[in-house]
């Protein structure tokens, strides 16, 4: 089974998340600059939100998908929105690419409001949640 994981991060905010599923996965996680080459089963998309949007660099890496993707599981960080959820669903809609119902999401620390987080708990839950997502839509 073919596994990627890809994240956008302007402050390292949703790499810590990339990378503690990454651990647990043992994958390495790469930025969203890294099209994906070949087909895969699951694809773990980490964003986050900037003035209520995904980044440019979140289209364009959906927008340049050329490859199978079996299933997306989306993981973020925000400091007031939940989720990127809605946002990364419309764009992943218009390419017919699965968007799986689970999804990974924590505060990002933005300034002084929420600071240290992601924090050590969260990273532990993102690991949880990565184990539980591979025993669910393992072939
Ligand atoms: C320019 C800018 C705009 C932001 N706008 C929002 C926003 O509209 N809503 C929100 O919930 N968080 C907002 N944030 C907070 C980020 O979503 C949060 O810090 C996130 O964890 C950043 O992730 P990253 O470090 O992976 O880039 C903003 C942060 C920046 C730098």
């Amino acid at each position: 089974m073919k596994i990627a994981i890809r994240y956008y991060t302007r402050s390292g905010n949703t790499k810590k998340l990339a990378d503690a599923i990454g651990k647990e996965l043992k994958i390495e996680a790469q930025d969203t600059s890294h099209k994906l080459e070949e087909d895969v089963d699951i694809l773990f998309l980490g964003s986050s939100v900037y003035a209520y949007g995904v980044d440019d660099d979140i289209k364009k890496f959906i927008n340049d998908i050329d490859v199978k993707v079996g299933i997306v599981i989306n993981f973020s960080t925000a400091a007031l929105i939940n989720s990127t959820y809605k946002q990364v669903k419309k764009l992943l809609d218009k390419k017919n690419i699965p968007l799986a119902k689970e999804e990974f999401y924590c505060r990002g620390s933005f300034g002084p409001v929420h600071k240290g987080r992601p924090n050590e708990d969260d990273l532990n839950n993102a690991q949880k949640f990565a184990k539980e997502i591979l025993k669910k839509y393992k072939k």
